[in-house]
Parts: C-alpha cells; structure tokens; sequence
C-alpha cells in the first residue's frame, strides 16, 4: 500500500495569497518521479493558519528518493531566493490502509 507524506505549513492570514501564488508557479517536477502518486495543495478553508501540501508514493523509499534527489531541491528553489513564506512546517507521515476512488475523478 501506498505513503502519504504532509508537509503542513504555517502561513500568516495575510500572506496566504503569496503562497498560493508560489504554487501556482511550482517546477511540476514531483509529478515526474518514479513511484509519484498524488499531490494536493489545501489551503485551509476554516480558521485555521495550516496550509496542507499533501502528496501520495507507491512506497517510502520513491518518496525518500525524491526528498533527497535534485527534483526536490529544484522543486524548493524559491526558499533560497524569495525566503520562507510560512513561519513553520511539520511533515506528517501515514501509511494508507484503505484506498477508494470514484472512477473518473
Ligand atoms: C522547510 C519545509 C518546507 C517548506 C517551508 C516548504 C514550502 C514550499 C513552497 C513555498 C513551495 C512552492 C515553491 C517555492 O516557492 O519554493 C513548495 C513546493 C513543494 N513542496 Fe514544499 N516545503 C517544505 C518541505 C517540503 C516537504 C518535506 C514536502 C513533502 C511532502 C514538500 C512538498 C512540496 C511539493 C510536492 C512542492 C511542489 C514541487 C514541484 O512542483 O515539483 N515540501 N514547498
């Protein structure tokens, strides 16, 4: 069975839409990788501050291979020229136990 690995980000209410937009102009290079399942970005739609950046790997070692390879990094790049736009992260980590899908989504 598949990994789910959560990056949750604290992000500040007023800087929500820079995130957003960081995303938007993301490198795409996660969806290439062996073993790259799924990727969802969540913005919060209660009062909460955490952004979910939730993504699914056929196994933990695709998902290590990604975390450690330049795909990641490249992925990243904006942290280095831009700075953080979340004041924290905390990756979360699941084993999925039970998949279903609707056909066609
Ligand atoms: C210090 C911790 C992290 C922070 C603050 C962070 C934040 C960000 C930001 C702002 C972007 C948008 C691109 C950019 O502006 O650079 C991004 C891309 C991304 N992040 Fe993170 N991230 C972190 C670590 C992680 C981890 C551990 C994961 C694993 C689930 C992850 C998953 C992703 C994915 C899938 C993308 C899109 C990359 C692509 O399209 O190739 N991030 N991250």
């Amino acid at each position: 069975m598949s990994v789910v690995k959560i990056n949750a980000i604290t992000v500040p209410k007023e800087r929500a839409d820079e995130l957003v937009g960081r995303f938007a102009a993301r490198a795409g290079e996660v969806s290439k990788m062996p073993g790259f399942e799924a990727f969802e970005l969540l913005r919060p739609s209660d009062d909460r501050d955490v952004f979910l950046v939730y993504t699914r790997w056929r196994s933990e070692d695709d998902f290590q291979a990604w975390l450690n390879g330049p795909a990641f990094q490249h992925g990243h790049k904006g942290h280095n020229t831009q700075g953080p736009v979340g004041t924290g992260s905390e990756l979360w980590q699941f084993d999925v136990v039970q998949h279903e899908e609707a056909p066609g989504s």
